[in-house]
């Protein structure tokens, strides 16, 4: 069998790398596709770098853009090199466009299609990610979910479950094997940038940094935070490109440039709190035991809510102010680790794909 991986942006190389260690291990043909949706050397090189990941076998460089150029701009670079290399089975992961863009080219030239992460839902279609959602699983022959919720939600959408897999959260295999390291690093990175007790912020949803009237008022409430104790904010493009754009102003705030995976899983690990609006960091800080808020309205991630440690805040930034402050100051409570969040899916999924039922069910 020949699988080919597709990634584009941060969020996937963390769910693609555990993947393609474990297949490699059963000896498996594989080529890698980067679609080249993340570019700077802080979004995509150095992650390659840090989690070990072979170089990708071809970039398609489609960059920026609007949703369409882009999604448009991945599939027709992609279509030649699917009929080029012809795999026998694409496997795309989480929700980003690129993941829609490949998943589309796939079902109309009939080739086979496993979608990591599937049957995510924030039931918001504001959202571009839960639009990616939608049509991934719609397209894709073979459904591996990192919860069960996941397969509830595919059930309802009547996805036959035949085709869906529950193996747990393919992120948390990268964030165990580099925990280690990550923790090795943490007392240099203490001293480099004098911190005892602290919080962490990443931001970069549409919903909250691309509308100057949320933007301004969040990055106001966490530099009132950021007064009283340290917070650090490795800042995403998007994000970075508003701020500049609006000269916003920030006096306590620590602005980073996006951080390599280990350095930003050394400070989650660390952090006293953790505010943002990233999918993976609310699930790595459930993992991690840390307490997060989320600004934001829902979650496609439930299970974070339920049982882990996170919270939704919505847009109540007075919620968010006293909430943090009184985690920070406050003794830790903790949550629990969903099933199957534990190291071992990336093994679990290579089992799956290399079992020719697992095919055959699919088509049934
Ligand atoms: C994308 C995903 C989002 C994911 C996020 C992870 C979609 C629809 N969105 O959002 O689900 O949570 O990645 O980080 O797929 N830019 C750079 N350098 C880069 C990458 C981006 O400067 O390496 C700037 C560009 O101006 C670009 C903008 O950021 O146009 C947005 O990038 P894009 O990939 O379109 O969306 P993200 O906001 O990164
Ligand atoms: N991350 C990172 N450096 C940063 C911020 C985040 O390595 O400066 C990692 C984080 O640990 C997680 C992933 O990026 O593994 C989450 O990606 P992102 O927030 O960009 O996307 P989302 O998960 O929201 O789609």
């Amino acid at each position: 069998m020949h699988f080919l991986h597709v990634v584009g942006a941060r969020p996937n190389f963390m769910k693609a790398a555990p993947l393609l260690r474990s297949l490699d291990a059963k000896g498996v043909r594989q080529t890698l596709v980067h679609s080249g949706q993340h570019y700077d050397r802080n979004m995509s090189d150095v992650f390659f770098d840090q989690l070990g990941i072979r170089e990708p076998d071809v970039n398609l460089q489609v960059g920026g853009g609007s949703h369409a150029q882009q999604t448009a701009g991945i599939m027709s670079r992609f279509e030649p090199v699917l009929l080029e290399t012809k795999p026998d089975v694409v496997i795309v992961y989480g929700d980003v466009n690129s993941t829609t863009a490949v998943a589309i080219v796939c079902a109309k030239l009939g080739v086979k299609l496993v979608h990591v992460e599937a049957g995510l839902r924030s039931f918001d279609r504001t959202m571009p990610e839960e639009i990616n959602r939608l049509i991934t699983d719609q397209l894709a022959d073979v459904l591996l979910t990192p919860s069960i919720d996941g397969n509830e939600n595919l059930r309802r959408e009547g996805i036959p479950e035949s085709k869906v897999h529950l193996v747990g959260n393919i992120m948390i295999d990268t964030l165990v094997r580099l925990l280690p390291v990550a923790d090795e690093l943490f007392s240099k990175l203490a001293s480099e940038h004098g911190l005892k007790s602290f919080g962490l912020v990443t931001l970069h949803r549409p919903s909250n940094v691309d509308d100057i009237s949320k933007l301004k008022p969040i990055v106001e409430s966490l530099d009132r935070l950021a007064a009283d104790m340290p917070m650090i904010f490795p800042v995403h493009p998007r994000t970075r490109q508003r701020i500049t754009e609006h000269g916003l102003k920030i006096k306590h705030l620590k602005l980073l440039d996006p951080l390599p995976y280990i350095d930003f899983l050394a400070l989650e690990k660390h952090a006293k709190a953790v505010m943002t609006d990233s999918g993976g960091v609310q699930e790595e800080t459930t993992y991690l035991g840390v307490p997060c808020f989320t600004l934001r309205e829902n979650t496609e991630r439930p299970v974070t809510v339920s049982i882990g440690t996170n919270r939704l805040v919505g847009f109540d930034l007075t919620l968010l102010e006293c909430e943090m402050r009184k985690t920070i100051s406050g003794a830790r409570t903790g949550g629990l680790v969903p099933p199957l969040w534990d190291g071992k899916t990336a093994d679990r999924i290579a089992d799956l794909l290399i079992s020719p039922a697992t095919f055959s069910l699919a088509t049934t």
